[in-house]
């Protein structure tokens, strides 16, 4: 009797964490209405990455994006129009790239079966499949599909929803927080930034005039310091771009962690993981690599479903860069 009700229980608990999980997103979502579609993403995704290894760090980021500004909707692919600046056209849009990889895979796929998948899972599983390809394109995490397209795109929105580089860890926690993403998330997932670059201006205050008196950061490595001043020009060097992990930017591997630790985070938003106990604890266990695999894929599901739109919300768009 008892056993009846711990099962009974655990199954109820089962459900009400699965939805939270991944809200009415499942598995292998298209396997009736497009088979092909989840290979198809993947085919032109290693088409492209092969060619231009740089493309997983963009398609990364830009799925980071979208799901941050009204959850994971494909809101960051639609272009302003002539009364709408999109999320695109705000200022944190530095670099972002790929929107190109995004129509091509979207063209194939309504070529196939019209009107049935959406941008933001074909950028969600893009952005898988590119940091895939390294791994001889077996899975790095899983990805839920069932996500609808949003009919909304504001570039006012992005300012007050994606974290920033010079934010705190208490900022940073709050801006998680609003997602639901805990702060252990926050920690794994800026492990993401193993892989692509970072723009001199976005943290060479750190390293010219970080108090206003012609000082650096105390807190960033001075050896990493000095290097970085050979890169960037000046605190308002919009231009240059260095690796955030030198020398390993297309890797996706777990040097995050050791470098960060060493104070060579390249961003303040970087370094100030460091500054709590329980922040820092966490950066010390994504040391081991599987460690951080394990829980990247986890944070990636859980971010993936950030107010995502399913069932009879939103639309299906049939060009990404428009609303229908
Ligand atoms: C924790 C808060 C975060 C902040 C403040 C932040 C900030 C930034 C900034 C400022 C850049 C450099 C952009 C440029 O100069 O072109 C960057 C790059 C990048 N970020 Fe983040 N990021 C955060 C979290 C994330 C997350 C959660 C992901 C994905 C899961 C991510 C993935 C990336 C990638 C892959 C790049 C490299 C882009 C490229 O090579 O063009 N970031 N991030
Ligand atoms: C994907 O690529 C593989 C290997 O190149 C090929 O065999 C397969 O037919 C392709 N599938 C689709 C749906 O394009
Ligand atoms: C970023 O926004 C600026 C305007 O603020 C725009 O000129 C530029 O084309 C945008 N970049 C991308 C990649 O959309
Ligand atoms: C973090 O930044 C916020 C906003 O700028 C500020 O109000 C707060 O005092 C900072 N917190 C810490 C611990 O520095
Ligand atoms: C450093 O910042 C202060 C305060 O913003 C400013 O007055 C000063 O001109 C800056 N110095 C340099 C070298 O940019
Ligand atoms: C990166 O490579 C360059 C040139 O091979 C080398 O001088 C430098 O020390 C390397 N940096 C790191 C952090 O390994």
């Amino acid at each position: 009797m008892k056993m009846k009700f711990f099962l009974v229980a655990s199954m109820v608990l089962f459900c009400i964490l699965g939805i939270s999980e991944g809200g009415s997103l499942r598995k292998n979502f298209y396997k009736k209405s497009c088979p092909k579609a989840e290979q198809i993403v993947k085919n032109i995704t290693i088409q492209h990455v092969s060619s231009r290894p740089e493309l997983a760090a963009k398609l990364l980021r830009m799925h980071f994006h979208d799901c941050f500004v009204r959850g994971c909707d494909g809101s960051v692919l639609l272009e302003s129009t002539a009364s709408n600046t999109a999320e695109k056209d705000s200022f944190p849009n530095l670099t972002l790239e790929g929107f190109d990889v995004i129509e091509n895979i979207k063209e194939a796929v309504e070529e196939k079966c019209p009107g049935i998948v959406s941008c933001a899972d074909i950028l969600t599983l893009a952005a898988r499949d590119a940091v895939s390809v390294q791994f001889e394109n077996k899975p790095k995490w899983e990805v839920l599909t069932g996500r609808r397209d949003g009919t909304v795109s504001n570039s006012n929105e992005v300012l007050l929803n994606l974290p920033a580089p010079f934010h705190n860890l208490t900022t940073l926690r709050q801006i998680f927080a609003s997602k639901k993403l805990t702060l252990h998330d926050l920690v794994v997932l800026s492990g993401a930034h193993t892989i692509g670059i970072g723009h001199c201006n976005l943290f060479s205050n750190r390293l010219f005039n970080f108090t206003g008196k012609g000082d650096q950061d105390p807190s960033l490595n001075p050896t990493y310091a000095n290097f970085l001043k050979t890169k960037c020009q000046s605190q308002s060097d919009t231009t240059t771009t260095v690796e955030m992990d030198p020398n390993s930017s297309t890797k996706f591997d777990n040097d995050y962690y050791p470098i960060l630790l060493q104070n060579k985070g390249l961003f303040i938003s970087d370094a100030t993981l460091l500054t709590t106990k329980q922040s820092r604890n966490i950066a010390n266990e994504l040391v081991s690599q599987n460690k951080f695999f394990t829980e990247f894929a986890q944070s990636m599901k859980r971010m993936g479903a950030i107010e995502v739109l399913t069932g009879s919300n939103g639309e299906i768009r049939r060009t990404c860069s428009v609303v229908n």
